[in-house]
């Protein structure tokens, strides 16, 4: 099976994750672009989704399934999510489409995280993918400095303005051995908007798609 065949088999397999009547929460990416398009044929069952990304409310709506606003709900059974990176405590690199921000944010209003993953994606230690962070641009430089202290070489990536109007910042050189201690400390940086490691919203469970077929971590 190639990359592609893995992302529509674990796309297809995190429907056993979708509560019947339930709204739920949408990542963002070409992982979840499978998941998208394999939910739409169980559209019935679900009351819709609230999403991460202009890009899946509008894959998300072409197929006909009610997209909800944050505001419109208080907590969702379940986000399904893909990743960078996932190492063996659910701790995720992430952003790597640019949606890191919103994916958080959609991500703390679920009781669970199902990330969805090809087996490429699975590492010892986080730190291998660039890390991307969503900067206010006035602060792009500062924050690059501050990276450079401590052992990483951030970029800016050109041409790319995020849902929220801001930049991303691709961090490479980084070995991130404690995500949570790192994740708690970059987003203190002023002009972080978020850093795209996902500790403290780690996934509950990992369906990794290996040539072996769907693995379950959790
Ligand atoms: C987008 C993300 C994606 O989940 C991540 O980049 C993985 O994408 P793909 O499924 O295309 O490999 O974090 O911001």
């Amino acid at each position: 099976m190639n990359q592609d065949e893995l992302k529509a088999l674990v796309g297809r397999a995190a429907l056993d994750y979708v509560p019947e009547g339930a709204i739920v929460g949408v990542g963002t990416g070409s992982t979840v672009n499978c998941f998208i398009d394999a939910l739409a044929s169980q559209k019935q069952r679900i009351r819709g989704a609230v999403s991460s990304s202009v890009a899946s409310t509008a894959r998300l709506q072409s197929h006909g399934i009610r997209v909800f606003e944050t505001h419109e709900v208080e907590r969702l059974p379940v986000y399904i999510d893909g990743a960078d990176e996932i190492d063996g405590s659910g701790c995720m690199i992430k952003g790597g489409g640019a949606a890191l921000t919103r994916e958080k944010i959609v991500a703390d209003l679920a009781d669970r995280f199902v990330c969805i993953a090809d087996a490429s994606k699975r590492v010892d230690v986080l730190g291998r993918f660039p890390l991307p962070v969503e900067v206010v641009p006035m602060a792009a430089a500062q924050v690059a400095r501050r990276f450079a202290a401590i052992g990483g070489t951030a970029k800016l990536r050109v041409g790319v303005v995020t849902d929220n109007g801001q930049q991303i910042l691709d961090v490479s050189g980084l070995a991130i051995a404690d995500p949570l201690a790192m994740e708690a400390e970059i987003n203190q940086w002023p002009g972080v908007l978020c850093v795209g490691i996902f500790a403290r919203h780690r996934a509950s469970i990992c369906l990794l798609g290996t040539p072996e077929g769907v693995q379950t971590l959790s």
